[in-house]
């Protein structure tokens, strides 16, 4: 596995591939890598001749400075795994290697077309522009045919397809299911920074996800909504930020189960000083 940390040197290592006509799939990660990025890493390299991996912790999607510096990272550990799993390139740069001053500093500029406007882009002003910013540079690095994300960050993925739309990349999104881990807790960096009390905690989070299910359609989306809040708050050390009953496609909030076919239930939930995010598909 190459470990490739300029632009250039990833660029050339690109376009050497692609005279050779091999086919090119690209899974961009933060790092800190477990079971959830593996199933992407996975798919990544049976789908594609050449797979690559980012490796970056993008400053300009944290909107709180404590949250970038307490981001978990482990580069030594990640370049093992993912050398492991036959991967051929990691690209790990600097934040100098792929922004200027000028881009490190201002807020990049994308019409979300009211996608930002909830959820995650409420709670997180800019968090999306950043995330906008990094993935379109990493696409037209490497020009992926295929590039790779998980469901679990629900309101990225929706993002990321727009994006790709909006801005004309030529490549499949493809969009790969919630790794849990045993107890139902969704796969997650961050989950290395629950103690071993606060972990137990957050499987109630999914059990209670898993339960709402059961009561599409019987009771009314605002009504689960305040069911769901409350059960989870109900439990040790859990307090929700947001929850909300969202059309899978506009991620607008729906007031009845008729306003749409696909239907996804959403939730941001504070953990001690964790936040995790999780959903579930209801319809
Ligand atoms: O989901 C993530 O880890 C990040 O938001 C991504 C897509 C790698 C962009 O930095």
């Amino acid at each position: 596995m190459q470990i490739i940390r300029s632009v250039a040197e990833l660029e050339s290592a690109i376009e050497n591939f692609k005279k050779q006509g091999k086919s090119v799939g690209l899974v961009p990660t933060m790092g800190a890598l477990h079971d959830g990025h593996v199933s992407l890493v996975s798919k990544c390299r049976k789908e594609n001749d050449i797979a690559v991996v980012s490796v970056f912790v993008n400053p300009t999607q944290f909107n709180n400075k404590t949250d970038l510096a307490t981001y978990p990272r482990d580069e030594k550990k990640d370049a093992a795994l993912l050398e492991s799993k036959g991967v051929d390139i990691m690209f790990a740069p600097q934040p100098e290697d792929v922004y200027s001053e000028e881009e490190m500093s201002k807020t990049f500029d994308f019409d979300f077309q009211g996608l930002d406007k909830v959820m995650e882009g409420l709670q997180r002003p800019g968090h999306f522009n950043g995330v906008v910013q990094i993935v379109s540079k990493l696409l037209s690095f490497v020009k992926p045919d295929k590039a790779y994300f998980g469901e679990k960050d629900f309101q990225q993925v929706a993002i990321i397809k727009l994006m790709v739309r909006t801005m004309g990349f030529k490549l499949e999104i493809v969009q790969c299911p919630i790794i849990r881990e045993e107890s139902g807790l969704a796969r997650s960096s961050r989950n290395q920074l629950l103690s071993d009390d606060e972990r137990k905690n957050a499987a109630n989070i999914y059990r209670v996800l898993k339960e709402s299910v059961n009561f599409v359609p019987s009771i009314a989306p605002a009504e689960l909504t305040q069911k769901v809040v409350d059960e989870i708050n109900a439990c040790d050390g859990l307090q929700v930020e947001y929850y909300e009953i969202v059309n899978g496609d506009t991620l607008q909030k729906i007031s009845s189960w008729d306003d749409a076919d696909y239907v996804v239930g959403c939730v941001t939930v504070h953990c001690g000083k964790v936040r995790l995010i999780d959903n579930i598909r209801l319809k």
